[in-house]
């Protein structure tokens, strides 16, 4: 038996138990890894919140949770080549990461083996956020001497938005409340506090004017740019319904391939940081997910498993 988060009806924290459940095994073309690490992201609990948004994701019950997640491969199924028992490795187990023991396909599943130097928490909290920041860049074409504003520049995607922004040379402005002005300001970018008055604030920073925009949270930035004069095909958004005409919505899927690898030895170099603002013991996941869905993370929340 090994422990794993199941869920069995839909609803909010309240609704992940952690059981003892039968040891699942590596297939043919599978391996199986015991998870030291799972990162959260808002898609987890989203998913699970109602019926509908689970059958919109083809979800049925009863389901494990959580995507991201770093361990050490245990178990390797007849076919498998590239992977071995002992190999440390991360990606993601769509609805079943937060769990001692994951089953992956390699080629189905996004799965690489961790850079040295880079520890379990950290790899665990990068599958989701760093395909989706790499999207985002890709579809505003980011590149040296751009102005870019990024809303929600502070949360799990925002973090690597950001950084990956800087690096390539662009000047960053990020949203976010007051109080993350320092954290935005670490990570590379100037802050600027969202809602009321956002264009002006964004025009007293940058009189020279925008060039691209990424919008993480809802609709603002991606308002907020076209009214600043952005052309649309130059603004992007993750989260948002319904965004202004031409402006392009993208997620992880649009990441370019190798981009996970890219930026993890980026990390593993020391050029970009990822910031865990908070580890939860396995016990605690329903506490990680409430903070996570009151939606004022810096970076990211991971959950640990011993
Ligand atoms: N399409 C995809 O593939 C994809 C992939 C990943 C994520 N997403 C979606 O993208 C969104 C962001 O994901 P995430 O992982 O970055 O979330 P997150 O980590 O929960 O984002 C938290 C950040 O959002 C900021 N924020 C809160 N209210 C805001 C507002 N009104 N305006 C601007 N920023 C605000 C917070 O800043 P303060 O603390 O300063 O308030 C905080 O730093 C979620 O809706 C998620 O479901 C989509």
């Amino acid at each position: 038996m090994s422990r794993a988060v199941v869920v069995e009806q839909f609803g909010g924290p309240e609704v992940l138990e952690v059981r003892e459940v039968a040891e699942p095994h590596a297939g043919p073309g599978q391996v199986r890894v015991r998870v030291s690490a799972a990162g959260l992201n808002p898609s987890d609990w989203k998913r699970i919140g109602a019926a509908s948004a689970a059958a919109a994701r083809g979800l049925t019950l009863p389901t494990g949770f959580g995507y991201d997640l770093a361990g050490t491969v245990d178990e390797v199924g007849d076919g498998v080549t590239g992977f071995a028992v002992g190999d440390r490795v991360y990606g993601g187990a769509p609805g079943r990461a937060v769990a001692e023991l994951a089953v992956l396909t390699p080629g189905a599943d996004r799965v690489a083996h961790t850079p040295d130097g880079l520890d379990d928490v950290v790899a665990s909290a990068l599958a989701v956020a760093v395909t989706t920041a790499d999207a985002v860049l890709a579809a505003i074409g980011v590149r040296a001497g751009d102005t870019v504003l990024v809303g929600g520049a502070g949360g799990g995607v925002g973090v690597f938005v950001v950084q990956l922004a800087v690096l390539a040379g662009a000047r960053v402005i990020g949203t976010g409340s007051a109080s993350s002005a320092d954290f935005l300001r670490e990570l590379g970018a100037e802050p600027v506090t969202y809602g009321d008055g956002l264009v002006e604030r964004v025009k007293a920073l940058a009189p020279g004017g925008v060039t691209a925009a990424a919008d993480l949270v809802g609709v603002e930035t991606a308002q907020a740019a076209i009214e600043l004069g952005v052309p649309a095909d130059r603004v992007a958004t993750i989260a948002a319904a319904d965004p202004p005409a031409g402006v392009r919505r993208t997620g992880g899927v649009e990441a370019s391939p190798g981009a996970l690898e890219r930026v993890a030895e980026l990390v593993a170099a020391g050029r970009l940081t990822v910031p865990i603002a908070a580890t939860y013991p396995l016990e605690r996941v329903r506490e990680a997910v409430e903070r996570q869905r009151a939606g004022h993370v810096h970076g990211k929340l991971v959950v640990t498993l011993a």
